[in-house]
């Protein structure tokens, strides 16, 4: 794919600059950050604003459906699979031959749909080879059975998707039953933990991909690593608030992740913008707004568009080459692919190193595990997870 290689250079300037920024930035004010800046937060919503506007221009060189490579050798786990752009990845990855195992809350819509595509693509192929396997992302517990459960096929895990995902537009503050801000559990810590508990899978499957369906929202995000769950009187929460928090929450993580992860495991961590497309993301929203949201077809993109930059990113064999280069790098955030499939910067806050790591350590004291649980993975030992009763050992 063109502008992969070519943006790189490009990037690693735009990432020095922003580093001695942060540098002098650091040594002007030592006083703790309590939000985005105005002219951070102005320039977060031009982008915003940008792709709403262009994605379809700037997008304008991908086809669609986006043709992929053959896939047949690869198991691929996709989360919120029964839903707009995870629905569309998920049958897209398994009409190209790879064996899909749809992550879902709701295992009988995964099973209709399964029906449903499988008649449609008789006399096409090979039946589809597609399972369900059920992962509700407001239960810990949920993503540490779904894990342990998937790590005993002692098989490979070559892609997972971290694609399920909440913006509960004008919704009140709501908590999960592990005590947890919604828009941050489903959107970044159960996502985190599951990467974590699955990484003896993807060892196996090495070289393997994480691919996190993240947002051009996180952009507006800020986090405050004492304050997870906004309910400081400092910041008033919306779910606007939540909801870009927890996406750049889940690019801090897996910057942090990837650099973890030493180049010769084998395992990539990317995060994607799929644009703005029109899916159940917006139910929420009022009547009114939401029959606008369906006039201005033009401007956001149908389901099947919105898949292909995760699609892209889980199966293009360019993108690991990218990302070792990152990691070999003195490069603080992890590769970030725009809706139209090129990298490109994450916003200025996610390449706050000392707030990602702060962000990595609170991620894993939130979700259970050890400070060392990726190092002592890596090396094949056993783990705890508050969330679970059974160990977690890579093999
Ligand atoms: N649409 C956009 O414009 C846009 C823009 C940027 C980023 N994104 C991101 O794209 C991803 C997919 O969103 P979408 O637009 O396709 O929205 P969607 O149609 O609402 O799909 C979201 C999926 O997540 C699943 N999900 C929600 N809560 C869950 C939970 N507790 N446990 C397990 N699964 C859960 C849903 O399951 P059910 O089917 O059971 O409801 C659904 O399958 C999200 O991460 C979203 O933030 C979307």
């Amino acid at each position: 794919m063109e502008g992969l290689a070519s943006s790189t250079e490009e990037l690693k300037k735009n990432v020095e600059h922003h580093e001695k920024k942060m540098m002098m930035k650091k040594k002007k004010k030592k006083k703790k950050k309590e939000r985005l800046g105005w002219i951070e937060w102005l320039r977060g919503w031009m982008y915003v604003i940008h792709e709403m506007l262009f994605q379809r221009i700037v997008a304008s060189h991908l086809q669609n459906p986006m043709p992929l490579p053959p896939i047949n050798d690869l198991t691929c786990i996709v989360t919120g699979s029964t839903s707009g752009i995870g629905r569309e990845i998920a049958r897209q990855l398994a009409e190209s031959g790879a064996h899909v195992v749809m992550a879902v809350r709701n295992p009988k819509a995964a099973l209709d749909l399964i029906q449903k595509w499988q008649n449609e693509w008789s006399g096409k192929g090979l039946p589809l080879n597609i399972e369900v396997m059920e992962l509700d992302l407001l239960s810990l517990d949920s993503v540490v059975r779904f894990a342990e459960a998937y790590n005993a096929r002692m098989g490979p895990l070559h892609v997972l998707i971290n694609n399920a995902g909440i913006f509960s537009i004008g919704e009140p503050q709501n908590f999960s039953k592990d005590g947890y801000e919604e828009h941050l559990q489903v959107n970044h810590l159960a996502p985190a933990l599951l990467s974590i508990l699955l990484l003896p899978s993807l060892i196996r499957g090495s070289p393997s991909r994480i691919i996190n369906v993240n947002s051009v929202m996180h952009y507006v995000g800020f986090v405050d690593t004492e304050d997870m769950n906004v309910v400081s009187p400092k910041r008033k929460f919306t779910s606007l608030v939540g909801y870009s928090s927890s996406k750049l929450a889940q690019v801090m993580f897996s910057s942090v992740l990837h650099k973890k992860l030493p180049a010769e495991s084998g395992i990539n961590v990317v995060c994607v913008s799929p644009g703005i497309v029109h899916t159940n993301v917006a139910r929420d929203l009022s009547k009114i707004v939401q029959a606008g949201y369906r006039l201005i077809p033009y401007f956001i993109f149908s389901p099947q568009e919105g898949s292909r930059s995760t699609l892209f990113a889980a199966t293009d064999p360019q993108v690991p080459e990218y990302c070792e280069l990152l990691k070999a790098d003195k490069w603080p955030v992890c590769a970030f692919l725009a809706q139209e499939c090129r990298p490109t910067n994450p916003s200025e806050e996610a390449h706050n190193v000392e707030t990602a790591y702060r962000m990595w350590e609170k991620t894993l004291e939130m979700t259970g595990l050890h400070s060392d649980v990726v190092e002592k993975l890596l090396e094949g030992d056993q783990i705890t997870c508050r969330y679970g009763a059974d160990s977690i050992e890579a093999n």
